[in-house]
């Protein structure tokens, strides 16, 4: 956690691998018994605003602030029960999808995905 690192994580993975792996992603929530209940809305609206999220939360532009707001993800997600199954397997599409892409056995993936791994348990609002 203490390396240092000259580009943001956002500059290092690239706009064109983040876009690939939201694509490779929402597709395996939706497909996931456990997640699809809670995803009911458009899979184009979720995907477009994780883009946005997941380019500021790299250190890229803030674009989802800039149409959203302060990104509060723990306050947005309360209207959804987010066990710890939930976000497991939350963490197995997003998994799949990183090796989909190709940000496996490279360090900045790893490194984002570690990140991904304590926001998702932040996420947790209720039991299993
Ligand atoms: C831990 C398991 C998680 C579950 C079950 C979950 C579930 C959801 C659901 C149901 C929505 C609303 C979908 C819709 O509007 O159709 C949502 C929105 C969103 N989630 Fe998650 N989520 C999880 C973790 C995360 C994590 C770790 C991040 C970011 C690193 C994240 C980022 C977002 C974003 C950016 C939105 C859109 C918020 C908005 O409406 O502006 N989620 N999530």
């Amino acid at each position: 956690m203490s390396e240092k690192r000259l580009q943001t994580l956002y500059e290092e993975i690239g706009e064109t691998k983040l876009n690939q792996l939201v694509e490779a992603f929402y597709p395996k929530v939706y497909a996931d018994p456990d997640l699809s209940p809670l995803f009911e809305g458009d899979m184009s609206e979720i995907k477009r605003k994780q883009k946005l999220f997941l380019t500021q939360f790299l250190g890229g532009p803030s674009l989802y602030s800039q149409e959203f707001g302060p990104p509060m993800m723990k306050q947005r997600h309360i209207p959804f029960e987010i066990t710890p199954k939930r976000a497991e397997c939350w963490l197995n599409c997003m998994g799949q999808a990183f090796e989909e892409v190709g940000l496996i056995n490279n360090p900045a993936g790893e490194f984002f995905y570690d990140r991904l791994k304590q926001v998702a348990s932040i996420m947790v609002n209720t039991g299993d």
